[in-house]
């Protein structure tokens, strides 16, 4: 989604603004652009395609020194990503310039306002007609500190849908507004080499951890002005002055890097052991209870509760279907999982006791956002599952459980998804153990499950070399089927998922005993399946049924790849590969047999020369609709 930077300092803004771009690449882009202040007007220069195509124009042609400068990385929504959409855009007068993340749902109204005033657009986009507004309106204000800051306000009370806008005006040669609805923003205040303050902003941390770890969190629906001299100003579109809330970020830049792996994906995927590690980390009594100071809900709120939806889109609704399993099997609570795109346009039956879980890696998927407000308003309570300390959902949301995978940059998730399901075991056995529906050594042994799980998913990492054998042979493939029952079932979707946004191979998930309902249509001689086996010990003849599953596709032809437990011998006679994973208790299965998934999609889109960190026409943080 685009990425936003923003600096005010004594350092070249060009070189700081460009450096942040290259940090937020990971959100997945299409176009690029920068423009600073300098010689009493913007300097600005955008370019379609990587943030090298850029980078080279800049060589060819360099911008002006500058200590003020803008930069973004844009996603198309209203217009293709060609040069001239890509932003900055600026007004028709040449002093105003704008960036924008987000959805401007009546430009074309403000456009048709604008075009009868005179004013001809350049291009396609709904983010011109901020630019043009905002020279407009400040023609208007009384001039005098804070104009523009001024000028933003009134602008932003007129626009609707979501923006963070992020603007600079060639009279005001020490200053950047920026103006915030529904969508992210933080500033980072820092201190140059000279001792001299700086200030950044950025849609998320990355865009300036390397400079400062000291971050201000910007609300729904404030201005922030930050003026060389006079620092930093929050305000809500009224004026009325707010104090934002200071936080350190506990990432660093180094955590950001790749640590010498190809891609940042495959540096994540040898992280989990330690990210699921990290999440259970402090959450774990001395008598083996859970601990989770986090979830601000009382524990009378906890025991009132008579329903749950968990409600998340694409890999974290994965996660969310493997919630659902452990959470009814331990609690006895039913509950409905549901993607937030579905969910926030529904008249869902929600009351109080009813405990709406949002599962967000990025805390700022605009569809998850939207869906903890509609429960919110018919007084459900919320608990996040997020990532991203500081984002929207876990500020908006009642209760908040972090998971600590640290920053997760490749945009196809995948420490995400495995912190995920542990936050997710957690609140499960956290509910059970509230509402005393397990006994305090249940919980423990039940904890004591959890707890092995990082060396479980270590002892995967070990035995992958095989599996990337197997890749570099699939990546000539048409189509991959995954097939998996019980919690295993949710696994198939999410391998399913992963080979689809990397591959860009078709593939589907099916539920195992749907297979005869339709979709061993689709077996034809040397179609790959892959076949995540529940473990031996699941509820009743699951795992024979899916034996029987793996007999009758191979039987028709498919080249049959099983993911199996150690000692299970059952699938042997009709596996043409098994992958092994570590036995594991039945619910937590998918913690270790979703690795391999994930090793196999990279494995097979790098073999066919994809870019496996930024898939084409994705983005890591989804925060339009
Ligand atoms: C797939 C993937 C996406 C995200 C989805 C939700 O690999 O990463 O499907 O899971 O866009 O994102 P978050 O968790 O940030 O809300």
């Amino acid at each position: 989604m685009c990425g936003i930077v923003g600096y005010v300092g004594p350092q070249n803004a060009l070189d700081v603004v460009l450096e942040g771009l290259r940090r937020l690449e990971y959100r997945g882009y299409d176009s690029a652009g920068v423009a600073v202040l300098a010689g009493g007007g913007q300097a600005t220069a955008k370019k379609a395609g990587k943030l090298a195509n850029l980078e080279k124009d800049l060589a060819d042609s360099p911008l002006p020194e500058s200590t003020i400068g803008i930069g973004h990385t844009r996603w198309a929504t209203h217009g293709g990503p060609t040069d001239r959409n890509a932003h900055p855009h600026v007004s028709a007068d040449g002093r105003v310039a704008v960036i924008h993340n987000g959805i401007i749902e009546n430009f074309a109204a403000l456009r048709a306002e604008c075009e009868a005033a005179g004013v001809e657009f350049t291009s396609e986009t709904d983010t011109e007609v901020a630019a043009h507004l905002l020279a407009r309106v400040y023609d208007e204000t009384p001039p005098g500190p804070g104009r523009l800051a001024e000028a933003m306000r009134t602008v932003s009370r007129r626009l609707e849908g979501a923006f963070t806008l992020v603007a600079s005006h060639a009279d005001e040669p020490d200053t950047l507004v920026a103006s915030r609805r529904n969508s992210p923003l933080v500033v980072g205040v820092g201190e140059a080499a000279d001792g001299t303050p700086e200030y950044f902003l950025g849609s998320d941390v990355a865009a300036f951890i390397a400079h400062t770890r000291e971050a201000r969190e910007l609300g729904q629906d404030q201005v922030v002005e930050i003026d060389r001299h006079r620092g930093l100003t929050v305000t809500d579109f009224a004026g009325t002055a707010v104090e934002p809330h200071a936080y350190t970020v506990d990432w660093d830049a180094e955590a950001a890097e790749k640590g010498g792996y190809d891609w940042f994906m495959l540096k994540e995927i040898a992280e989990q052991p330690r990210a699921v590690a990290d999440t259970l980390l402090g959450r774990i009594g001395q008598g083996g209870e859970l601990v989770l100071d986090e979830v601000r809900l009382s524990d009378q709120d906890l025991r009132d509760i008579d329903k749950v939806f968990v409600v998340a889109c694409g890999t974290a609704y994965h996660a969310g279907l493997i919630a659902k399993y452990a959470i009814e099997h331990w609690t006895r609570i039913p509950v409905e999982v549901e993607v937030a795109s579905e969910f926030r346009y529904r008249d869902p039956v929600l009351d109080r006791s009813t405990l709406v879980v949002v599962i967000s890696q990025s805390g700022e998927t605009m569809d998850t956002l939207m869906a903890l407000r509609h429960a919110k308003e018919q007084k459900a309570r919320v608990l996040a599952i997020c990532n991203a300390n500081g984002s929207t959902i876990p500020r908006e949301s009642d209760a908040v459980l972090y998971t600590h995978a640290g920053p997760e940059v490749a945009v196809a998730s995948t420490k995400g998804f495995l912190t995920q399901l542990i936050a997710c075991y957690l609140v499960g056995l956290f509910l059970a153990q509230v509402r005393g529906i397990k006994y305090a050594d249940e919980v423990a042994t039940i904890v004591d499950d959890l707890r092995r799980l990082p060396e479980a998913v270590a002892e995967v990492l070990t035995r992958m070399e095989p599996v990337r054998e197997l890749g570099r042979s699939l990546a000539g493939a048409g189509t991959i089927l995954f097939l998996g029952r019980h919690v295993a079932f949710p696994v198939a979707l999410e391998g399913a998922l992963k080979l689809k946004e990397l591959a860009y191979i078709h593939a589907e998930g099916f539920a195992a005993g749907e297979l005869k309902h339709g979709p061993i249509a689709l077996i034809d001689q040397g179609t790959p399946v892959v076949v995540v086996v529940p473990s031996p010990r699941a509820r009743e003849s699951v795992h024979g049924k899916v034996v029987s599953n793996i007999q009758e596709v191979r039987a028709r032809g498919a080249r049959t790849i099983v993911i199996a437990e150690e000692g299970d011998e059952d699938v042997v006679p009709y596996a043409d590969h098994v992958i092994r994973v570590p036995r594991t208790p039945t619910l937590m299965a998918p913690v270790v047999t979703t690795v391999p998934l994930q090793v196999l999609a990279c494995e097979i889109a790098d073999t066919r020369g994809y870019d496996v960190d930024q898939p084409r026409n994705l983005a890591k943080s989804v925060t339009v609709e």
